[in-house]
């Protein structure tokens, strides 16, 4: 099958578009012919090789973690899904393997895929869309009328978090660049405010929940405009948060959270239902082909994208 994959850590140069050997599904796994992928900045920074230490060297790895496809074949243990299924979900990015013609899935990670969207579309969802779900409802506990403020609203986490956080019927605001403001506008946000014009940590407005989808403000420069019991979210591990996310166990008040995304059924069921019924869209900025995932793994590593970088594998 055709994939793409690096035989050592480096920049987006090191990545092949290559002949490598098809996976074989195991008994709880599906056989999926993948049909598109998405690119987060987890897949360029395992490539760069920030996290060799989980991901080792035992090379060709295949790039990417989401997937849309349609299974072809499924292991003898498999009840849940069949042949023509068409599916969506996450790799583990740890070992990668989406940016390929087949990959293999367990059926405990796959679901079905929302029917009035493409692939590429469908691509775009589950490592984004379930970091923004999880992230708001688990971690942060939205409920409507509750003030929400997404920072970096305009990227691929950030354009679920401003579609969910509104389907739940929270007060949103978005922070984005000002090229960016009607687009996040037009997300369903209630407020835009443009990073370079306005520091959003030093204005008076209070929020339930803080989601810093790109990493660019502490819990220490976030606490001042979150409400008493107020939870400041981060996508990203960082060593000035982690005092606070080890006393949020145990401190009442504000609390500073970090979200890892899982690869949940279910809640990929939940963002099926919110995409079939038009409360979220997912946005694709830019479609590249399988033989382009380089160039796409580039325009990722500008940290401009609006949405969604999609990968489309042609049957
Ligand atoms: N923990 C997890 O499970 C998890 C899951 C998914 C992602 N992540 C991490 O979360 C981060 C974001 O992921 P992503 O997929 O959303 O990335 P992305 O799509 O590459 O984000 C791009 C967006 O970031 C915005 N941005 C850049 N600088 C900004 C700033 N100073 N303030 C506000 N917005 C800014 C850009 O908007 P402008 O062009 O308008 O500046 C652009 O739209 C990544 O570091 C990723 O690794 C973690």
């Amino acid at each position: 099958m055709k994939a793409v994959a690096f035989d050592r850590y480096g920049s987006a140069e090191e990545l092949q578009y290559q002949e490598l050997s098809k996976p074989i599904a195991r008994s709880n796994e599906l056989l999926v012919r993948v049909r598109a992928s998405s690119i987060n900045p987890v897949d360029w920074k395992i490539r760069q090789g920030h996290l060799q230490l989980l991901t080792g060297f035992n090379f060709p790895k295949i790039v990417g973690s989401d997937i849309s496809g349609v299974v072809v074949e499924v292991g003898r243990e498999v009840t849940k899904f069949q042949p023509g299924d068409e599916v969506y979900t996450f790799l583990n990015p740890i070992a990668g393997g989406a940016c390929a013609e087949y990959a293999v899935v367990p059926e405990s990670s796959a679901a079905i895929k929302p029917k009035n969207i493409t692939h590429a579309e469908a691509a775009g969802v589950p490592i984004a869309g379930l970091t923004a779900l999880q992230a708001l409802r688990d971690l942060g506990e939205i409920q409507a009328e509750k003030k929400v403020l997404i920072n970096g609203a305009s990227g691929g986490v950030g354009i679920f978090a401003v579609q969910v956080a509104k389907a739940m019927n929270a007060e949103v605001t978005g922070v984005c660049s000002a090229k960016n403001r009607d687009f996040v506008k037009g997300l369903g946000a209630n407020l835009v405010l443009d990073y370079a014009e306005v520091d959003f940590t030093q204005q008076p407005e209070k929020y339930d929940i803080i989601l810093d989808a790109v990493g660019t403000k502490t819990f220490a420069e976030c606490e001042k405009v979150l409400q008493p019991e107020g939870v400041y979210i981060s996508t990203l591990p960082s060593f000035d948060n982690l005092a606070p996310m080890l006393t949020s166990w145990f401190l009442s008040g504000k609390k500073a959270k970090l979200i890892v995304a899982n690869a949940n059924p279910s809640d990929l069921g939940i963002l099926r239902e919110l995409i079939e019924s038009d409360k979220v869209e997912p946005i694709v900025d830019r479609t590249y082909s399988l033989a382009e995932v380089a160039a796409a793994h580039v325009y990722s590593e500008t940290g401009r994208a609006v949405g969604k970088i999609a990968i489309a594998i042609d049957s």
